[in-house]
């Protein structure tokens, strides 16, 4: 109380500069953005690719890490479901914010140690299409492939979601491509019934997860659907081929994930040659899950053997659960939803929504 009551006095008599000097223990954050270009370097010094399984996850102490931020209008109710990139030695988080009105935009925050985030001022993405009003723009995954970011996030006009792409060199300044998936047809979880059950839905696509390296056969390969995961290819990261009768990628196997199965980060190359993909699950109540908790597994997949599913080897149990206040109970109760998994000063840092309200971290060991 009495530092505070000094600093308000120096910061009243001299320029900040000073005042900090004087006092560094409360030394205002450095808030200037780092510069981002096609020159950038991404990932880890020392990275070292993971095998399957990645284990070891212990949620941080310090969650939340990013809470709603009530002096800005556009993120005061809710910031959740980050993607994040490691840029020149910089742990950047793109994440979904929603005002009090629930419009959705896409913020953007950057930390030097992994916990600690500082807020760029205004939003990166928002509605500015008619897929996107009256909903906006939300859950970001992002790549980064020769210089460029590809970041897939979901435009939602209030009815229909739709799985769309943006790009950029900076992070900053986005360039929109629209729906990249517009005719889908899968099905959805049908509550209604005693038995699992699933009714046809069409033109809905949401969370897609890009492997960021092309394939022998000459195209790049994404996991995406929020029901049951799909995959769609390309050839150039912008138009994006998906056959409407297409079976699922993975059909469902665990009781954690029995009612929904929805895509994780982009998947992460293992040391072997295979893809590592994150993955969430939404239980209807079997095998001690509780009915819509969400949690997050895990998969391995084989893009040149098995390019159409199923997984190589999937994990029988989540990595990740809500457990804590902030996970159990928010705008949606009972749920961690992970589309952000970074290897970062010799740690793996998984960053998660927690129930629909507020972001977490947990952390890995690095695999020897
Ligand atoms: C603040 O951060 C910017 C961007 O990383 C950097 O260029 C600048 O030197 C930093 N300023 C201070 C005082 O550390
Ligand atoms: C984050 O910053 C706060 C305040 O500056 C500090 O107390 C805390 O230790 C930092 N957390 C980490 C993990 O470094
Ligand atoms: C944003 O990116 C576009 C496309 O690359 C470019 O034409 C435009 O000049 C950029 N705007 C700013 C403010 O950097
Ligand atoms: C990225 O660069 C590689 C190597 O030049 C090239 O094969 C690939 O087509 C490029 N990908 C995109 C999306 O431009």
């Amino acid at each position: 109380m009495e530092l505070t009551g000094i600093l308000s006095i120096l910061s009243l008599l001299t320029p900040l500069a000073t005042a900090t000097a004087m006092l560094p223990a409360l030394m205002a954050r450095n808030t200037t953005i780092p510069t981002v270009d096609s020159d950038s370097v991404e990932g880890d010094r020392s990275y070292k690719a993971p095998y399957f399984p990645l284990m070891g996850f212990k949620k941080y102490s310090g969650n939340p890490i990013m809470r709603p931020n009530p002096a800005n209008e556009w993120e005061s109710a809710y910031t959740y479901n980050p993607t994040a990139i490691v840029i020149d030695d910089v742990v950047w988080l793109l994440y979904r914010a929603q005002n009090e009105a629930k419009t959705s935009t896409i913020g953007l925050a950057w930390s030097r140690d992994g916990y600690n985030f500082t807020r760029y001022e205004r939003p990166v993405l928002g509605p500015t299409e008619p897929y996107e009003r009256d909903g906006g723009c939300e859950d970001p995954r992002v790549i980064r492939v020769n210089g460029t970011f590809y970041m897939t996030y979901t435009g939602f006009d209030g009815k229909t979601a739709r799985l769309c792409m943006a790009t950029s060199t900076d992070l900053v300044n986005w360039t929109k491509y629209g729906p990249i998936l517009p005719n889908v047809n899968d099905v959805e979880y049908n509550w209604g019934t005693h038995v699992n059950q699933y009714r046809p839905r069409t033109g809905w696509s949401k969370s897609g997860s890009i492997l960021n390296e092309r394939m022998p056969d000459g195209t790049y390969h994404m996991i995406f659907g929020d029901q049951l995961l799909y995959r769609a290819t390309s050839k150039d990261l912008l138009t994006w081929d998906y056959r409407v009768d297409s079976l699922p990628f993975a059909p469902k196997l665990n009781d954690w994930e029995q009612g929904i199965m929805e895509s994780g980060p982009p998947a992460i190359k293992t040391r072997g040659g295979r893809w590592l993909q994150v993955y969430n699950g939404m239980a209807v109540g079997q095998g001690g899950y509780r009915p819509k908790q969400y949690s997050t597994g895990q998969m391995l997949l084989d893009p040149v053997e098995r390019p159409n599913g199923p997984p190589i080897a999937r994990l029988e149990v989540p990595i990740l659960q809500p457990s804590s206040k902030d996970e159990l109970e928010g705008q949606v109760d009972d749920v961690v939803f992970t589309e952000a998994l970074v290897q970062f000063h010799g740690q793996w840092f998984m960053y998660f929504g927690q129930s629909d309200t507020s972001i977490g971290v947990a952390v890995a060991p690095v695999q020897d």
